[in-house]
């Protein structure tokens, strides 16, 4: 047994104790004090008679379960240039230059970049990822390869692969029949892109043949929906009543959702009642939809982005997700979950401090409701021992400060530890001190 000790748990008052019974997690108790006395509901059995039996001393930082990247695409990432950079920055554009990088892509190459992102990915504490794979290929080279990585990593990270006809379903030659052998080869979700097909009628069909492909296999859905500022394109409302009526609910979600931020009045009304009551999970991808969306715009130019805080206040599920990480779309990114909240909080404006918490939970809690992980998240006995330690006093701190896990620990072990960051400052008329950017008043 090993223990995770002084962890500040959110919502809980008090320093805890956290058990570690090889791969799950044990009791969680508040913590003894400096001199080992065992407060009322304490670890009295078990409690660990020197330090060789402590994994980490949290010495007091945020101790939460890890981050979940909800929408990522591993296939495209750390292409960006490749062979040409996207010079006008569109949505459309992407895919034009990806269509290019397409051709040339093996199985090395994929399960290399994805690889490495993955790795960035656990060292920033990121341990549940969900990642669209492009299927519109005859040769399903990424989904292969995809399928080889998602394995590779399980130690460590829980990798979830979505189906993603990138060229559409109907549009796309065998479009339907890729998307139906991508799910017999093994992936967790089907996907859909209902606002780059041909028509109206073809974008409804795709998320009927979506929906049915998920429901025969047994997978759950996920599809980039209306991804564009068109205040036409509704095809979230299709998607909900789909999910609804076919009882997929909240094992669907409806990535991007930037045709929401053109939405009037009246129809957002009615979208936030049909949302609610379908459960389905909505995904905002700030980083990539404030650079992608309004290309077309002169000024005023408008955000496009999900209705976010509209949403989470009718009772919507809605998480946040980085997208891309330099490839076509967005050249920048390191995979960090705390940089994704960060930019979401500035373009969704969440800045009250229980919506900074919020958009905490966005990248952790509402994450893991998205990938539909259940019992298989969370501090609490039986539970896989997945966690991150944070130098951080709450999660509104952790996001502010950007503070980079002291420690992830996967599956009982450590995997990853990131010694804290010092400045030094010399002022005038001080001697040097550090500098944690901690303002006084909160010390
Ligand atoms: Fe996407």
């Amino acid at each position: 047994m090993k223990l995770v000790t002084n962890a500040r748990l959110a919502g809980r008052d008090g320093l805890h104790d956290i058990e570690i019974d090889g791969d799950r997690f044990g009791r969680v108790a508040p913590a003894r004090g400096p001199a080992g006395d065992v407060p009322a509901g304490g670890l009295t059995r078990d409690v660990p008679a020197d330090a060789a039996d402590v994994l980490v001393d949290a010495a007091g930082g945020l101790v939460s379960p890890p981050f979940v990247e909800p929408h990522v695409h591993l296939d495209t990432t750390l292409t960006a240039g490749e062979p040409r950079w996207n010079a006008s920055g569109s949505l459309w554009e992407g895919i034009a230059v990806w269509s290019e990088r397409k051709a040339a892509l093996t199985r090395d190459d994929v399960v290399s970049r994805a690889t490495e992102v993955l790795r960035w990915y656990a060292a920033n504490g990121v341990l549940h990822v969900r990642s669209h794979v492009d299927v519109t290929d005859p040769g399903l080279v990424a989904l292969d390869a995809m399928l080889e990585v998602r394995e590779r990593v399980s130690d460590v990270i829980g990798l979830q692969l979505v189906a993603f006809p990138q060229e559409g379903i109907c549009s796309f030659e065998n479009g339907p029949e890729l998307l139906e052998e991508a799910a017999r080869r093994g992936v967790d979700a089907v996907g859909a892109i209902p606002h780059f097909e041909d028509t109206r009628e073809d974008g409804v069909r795709s998320l009927e043949i979506a929906f049915d492909v998920a429901q025969r296999y047994g997978l759950l859905l996920d599809a980039h929906c209306d991804e564009i500022d068109d205040e036409q394109s509704r095809f979230v409302e299709v998607l909900a009543t789909l999910a609804r009526r076919g009882g997929l609910r909240d094992r669907a979600t409806a990535s991007h959702t930037t045709a929401m931020g053109s939405y009037n009045g009246a129809y957002s009304y009615k979208l936030q009642r049909i949302l609610a009551r379908s459960g389905i999970n909505l995904v905002c991808n700030p980083l990539a939809n404030l650079c992608l969306q309004g290309r077309f715009d002169a000024y005023p130019k408008r955000r496009g982005l999900t209705q976010v805080k509209e949403m989470l206040a009718a009772g919507v599920n809605v998480a946040f997700g980085h997208d891309d990480v330099m490839d076509p779309w967005f050249p920048l990114g390191t995979a960090s979950s705390l940089q994704v909240a960060l930019v979401g909080v500035a373009a969704a404006q969440l800045t009250g401090a229980a919506e900074i918490d919020e958009a905490f939970a966005m990248v952790t809690d509402r994450a893991a409701r998205v990938l539909g992980l259940g019992d298989g998240y969370g501090i609490a006995p039986g539970r896989p021992a997945n966690l991150v330690v944070l130098p951080a006093s709450s999660p509104y701190d952790a996001v502010r400060r950007q503070t980079r896990p002291s420690h992830v620990v996967a599956r009982g072990r450590i995997v990853a530890e990131t010694p804290p960051a010092v400045t030094r400052l010399t002022w005038p008329g001080r001697d040097p001190e550090d500098v944690d950017f901690v303002r006084t008043s909160d010390r």
